[in-house]
């Protein structure tokens, strides 16, 4: 046990399971947003509210549920731990002490991000996963006996649509967060290739660029679809 807890606690270590939850939240987030697609299929909402459904209770689901927490936990501990170590052990005041010129703007600026998607993720889980578990008053969708998460969906986008400009700025900072994320947790895990890094690099990008504008699409299409 010795060596795991002296791996958790080295800086080495730590940046190691940064990267490995990392990569799991953002298999994560694919699976999620390919999921939340079902929203623009126009059968009013059956086939969305079967998966939201399927999430909610399948058991495969649940046991995943757990790890994606831990993953969650172990993400946000580990960011601080080291966040507050870099801050007690950076050289203060020397000529060469530049971070502007030494690092790029998306990666000094990874704990904010973080922080504002933490803030986003939050709201959202009592937007939706806490309202569909104890919020009774949820109508069933149409000839189910489960809760209409397609129509909570645009209860929150549309009526209480402050939500939808949040979710729109959090998606700013997922992208930013993305971008240096998906790059650093392959450099950490030791993943550098004169051939592969440049394509790593690319794949980065359009993730960071994918991803946020595919979730952004949501409270935007449903915004204009309802309103003009
Ligand atoms: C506008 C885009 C989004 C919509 C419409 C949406 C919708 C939903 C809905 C309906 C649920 C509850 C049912 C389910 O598990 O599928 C949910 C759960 C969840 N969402 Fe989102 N989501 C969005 C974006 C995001 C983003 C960007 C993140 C992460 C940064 C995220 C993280 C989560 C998590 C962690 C859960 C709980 C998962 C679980 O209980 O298994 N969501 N979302």
């Amino acid at each position: 046990m010795n060596w795991l807890t002296k791996t958790l606690t080295s800086s080495l270590g730590q940046k190691i399971i940064m990267s490995l939850t990392g990569l799991f939240l953002i298999s994560f987030l694919m699976v999620h947003l390919t999921g939340n697609l079902l929203l623009f299929k126009e059968d009013g909402g059956a086939a969305f509210n079967a998966y939201a459904h399927f999430m909610s209770t399948a058991l495969i689901i649940r046991a995943t549920e757990i790890i994606l927490v831990l993953g969650f936990a172990l993400h946000i501990y580990i960011a601080w731990q080291l966040t507050r170590h870099n801050q007690q052990t950076r050289p203060q005041n020397y000529a060469y002490n530049r971070p502007d010129a030494n690092s790029s703007w998306f990666s000094r600026n990874m704990g904010v991000a973080g922080s504002i998607i933490l803030i986003f993720l939050v709201i959202h889980l009592y937007n939706f996963w806490f309202q569909y578990k104890f919020h009774t008053e949820i109508p069933l969708a149409a000839g189910t006996n489960y809760k209409d998460m397609y129509w909570l969906v645009h209860v929150v986008f549309i009526q209480e649509w402050w939500f939808s400009i949040l979710y729109l700025i959090a998606m700013v900072f997922l992208g930013f967060h993305l971008v240096h994320g998906f790059e650093s947790a392959f450099q950490t895990l030791g993943i550098r290739h004169k051939k592969y890094t440049p394509f790593i690099q690319k794949l980065g990008l359009l993730f960071a660029i994918v991803v946020p504008i595919g979730f952004a699409t949501m409270p935007i299409s449903i915004f204009i679809n309802h309103f003009f």
